[in-house]
């Protein structure tokens, strides 16, 4: 396939809806996404600073990644799994034998769970993949005891922390479109805090995370990406002419020699806020209602952001290693009804 002329954007936000991401391969997610996510799960879990012997929902748990660095450094009393993707479940049940741990097939966004059963709710890199992310949180909010502890983690996707970056900078250099994630905005510190906000949270933070994972070789990186639904749905498209293209591309990008080991790095934002008691709750569900055009970055124009993040941001150089601007990493929290007061989006990277 030969690139088009007009390909050059990843996804034009006037274009139909594109089909959900389908996370139909466990272990080939492992090798993608899930090594990574365990590079993230553990400073982040430190963060939290939760003590051992809590119910935990892993909300999003895909292969169980997460859940396994829960079980490993948090000791809990019980964990439940929750991700509508068979394929995922079907890897963390192997890998996650454990009594006190249940997976279970569902959505987040109807979460099948009773009303504050849970101690503590953390979706590790999930929240972008929802339509409605307002939504999910409302239902973490909901399943969580109050006083407990809801947070969530996803990769800097506008700031070049997504750990295939250097790959889809290659192939958005090459005339080809990807696809971002539903909801990508979700992705920085502030859309976060003010998600975080808005469902009522309090001791509401942020936190960035920057991580390094070791590759023997160029090619073990490289065939990493085959495990991105996305991208294997192109790569099927592409003739062994283009694909070694496109390949040289990715691997020029990140300045790698064909041979050798490398380094790469990627950047997490996490968030974190407690359920409020009593009367707090109530009305922290009522400003669950606040409008999504009170969050910095409003659904109509979060694609054409995210995309503009992701798809010319990354010089040459895989995942960043720049940390964002003092200025960008906490917010004050806005006033109520203070819509203005809201930060303006990110710069284009
Ligand atoms: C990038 S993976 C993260 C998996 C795991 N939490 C980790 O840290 O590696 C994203 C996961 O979100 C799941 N997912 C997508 N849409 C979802 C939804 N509506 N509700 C719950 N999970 C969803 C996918 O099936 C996938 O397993």
């Amino acid at each position: 396939m030969s690139p088009s002329n007009n390909a050059t954007a990843p996804w034009p936000a006037e274009a139909p809806a594109p089909p959900p991401f389908v996370f139909d391969d466990g272990a080939a997610y492992e090798l993608m996404i899930g090594r990574w996510s365990a590079l993230v799960a553990q400073p982040f879990l430190d963060w939290l600073a939760l003590p051992h012997g809590l119910a935990w929902l892993d909300d999003g748990c895909g292969d169980g990644s997460f859940t396994q660095s829960l079980v490993l450094h948090r000791h809990p009393a019980s964990v439940v799994g929750v991700d509508p993707a068979p394929a995922q479940l079907n890897f963390a049940r192997q890998r996650v034998a454990t009594a006190s741990v249940r997976f279970m097939e569902g959505d987040a966004q109807a979460l099948p769970l009773p009303d504050a059963s849970v101690d503590a709710a953390v979706m590790a890199l999930v929240l972008f993949f929802l339509p409605d992310p307002p939504q999910g949180v409302r239902e973490l909010v909901r399943v969580v005891k109050a006083g407990g502890t809801i947070a969530a983690y996803h990769w800097d996707l506008a700031g070049g922390g997504f750990p295939l970056q250097p790959i889809l900078d290659a192939v958005h250099a090459e005339g080809y479109r990807s696809q971002p994630p539903p909801s990508a905005w979700t992705a920085t510190l502030q859309a976060s805090e003010h998600l975080w906000q808005n469902a009522g949270l309090s001791d509401v933070q942020t936190r960035q995370f920057e991580v390094s994972r070791a590759f023997e070789s160029f090619d073990e990186y490289w065939r990493t990406a085959h495990g991105s639904p996305r991208l294997r749905e192109l790569f099927a498209t592409l003739s062994s002419t283009a694909m070694q293209r496109l390949r040289a591309c990715a691997r020029e990008r990140i300045g790698s020699a064909e041979d050798g080991p490398l380094v790469l790095k990627a950047k997490a934002n996490g968030v974190k806020g407690v359920k409020r008691w009593g009367a707090a709750i109530r009305q922290g569900l009522a400003s669950l209602e606040t409008p999504l055009s009170h969050l910095p970055f409003p659904r109509d124009t979060d694609r054409a952001a995210a995309d503009h993040g992701a798809c010319f941001s990354s010089p040459r150089q895989a995942p960043i290693a720049t940390a964002l601007p003092r200025r960008h990493r906490r917010r004050a929290a806005p006033r109520r009804g203070a819509a203005s007061s809201h930060p303006s989006p990110p710069p284009a990277f």
